[in-house]
């Protein structure tokens, strides 16, 4: 088995590419921009698992990059997490439109473009699954992140049709959706409705695969909170102002 993290360096992708090294002995190519940190990453796991794992270069921004990324791929892999992805500074991007433009080409964009040659290629060979690492602040927008909340909501969106056109070839689609776990990209922010250990929500995106789920919340408890989010009336969250 062989599975491809794009977006290399990211703390839940490489929790994620770990369970898959340890339990089903996957070699493992990190995806990343940040090519000596990928490689630095890569002889760490390839050490402590006995699995081959690779750092290549790779760019989300890079969109006419994404194809020949792709093709260029020999073996290709049976499993892609699609874990890049950046979280904006909400009152910066309020009066800075390209640190907004920076966060749907990054979450959405970069996502759209890298996923179509890959879903056409699983597609074609009815096999395959791609994980992508959305977020529960697409569930509901909020004053306090919906510019970043608008980009994982249209790749909450995207996943969702990706997954019903795969369906009938037998290649999957899962969607994850993450609450606060504690990485680099959420470091000196507080949560809100508690938090995941990273290697949870690692071992639940495995679990995940191995179970054949299409769309799953990180940790016990989130998939309940985000259900009353929901449901809560708009004129209930007009008046929480500290969300
Ligand atoms: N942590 C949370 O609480 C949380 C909650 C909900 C959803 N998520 C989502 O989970 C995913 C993974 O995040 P994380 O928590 O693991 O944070 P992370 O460790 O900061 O990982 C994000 C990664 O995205 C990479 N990236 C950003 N722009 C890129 C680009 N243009 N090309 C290639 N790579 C790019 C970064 O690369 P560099 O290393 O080069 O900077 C970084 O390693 C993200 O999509 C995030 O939105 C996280």
């Amino acid at each position: 088995m062989l599975v491809l993290v794009l977006g290399g360096n990211s703390e839940i992708g490489l929790a994620a590419a770990e369970q898959f090294a340890q339990r089903e002995k996957a070699d493992i190519i990190l995806a990343s921009r940040n090519l000596e940190k990928a490689q630095e990453e890569a002889e760490k796991m390839s050490r402590r698992h006995g699995v081959s794992v690779q750092a290549e270069p790779f760019d989300a921004l890079a969109f006419d990059t994404h194809k020949s990324f792709y093709e260029k791929l020999d073996p290709k892999p049976d499993v892609v997490i699609l874990a890049f992805g950046v979280l904006n500074n909400q009152k910066e991007a309020q009066k800075n439109f390209e640190m907004a433009r920076n966060t749907l080409d990054s979450n959405l964009l970069g996502a759209v473009s890298i996923l179509e040659p890959i879903a056409a290629d699983f597609e074609e060979r009815r096999d395959g699954t791609i994980i992508g690492i959305s977020s529960v602040a697409g569930d509901r927008g909020r004053q306090s992140s919906y510019i970043y909340a608008a980009s994982k909501a249209g790749l909450t969106v995207y996943l969702d049709g990706l997954r019903h056109r795969l369906w009938p070839s037998g290649a999957r689609v899962i969607t994850v959706l993450p609450g606060f776990i504690p990485t680099k990209m959420v470091a000196g922010r507080t949560p809100k409705f508690g938090f995941t250990p990273l290697e949870t929500a690692g071992r639940d995106i495995y679990k995940a695969w191995k179970k054949g789920r299409h769309k799953i919340y990180t940790g016990a408890k989130m998939r309940w909170i985000m259900a009353a989010v929901r449901v809560l009336p708009e004129f209930v969250i007009l008046r929480i102002r500290n969300v």
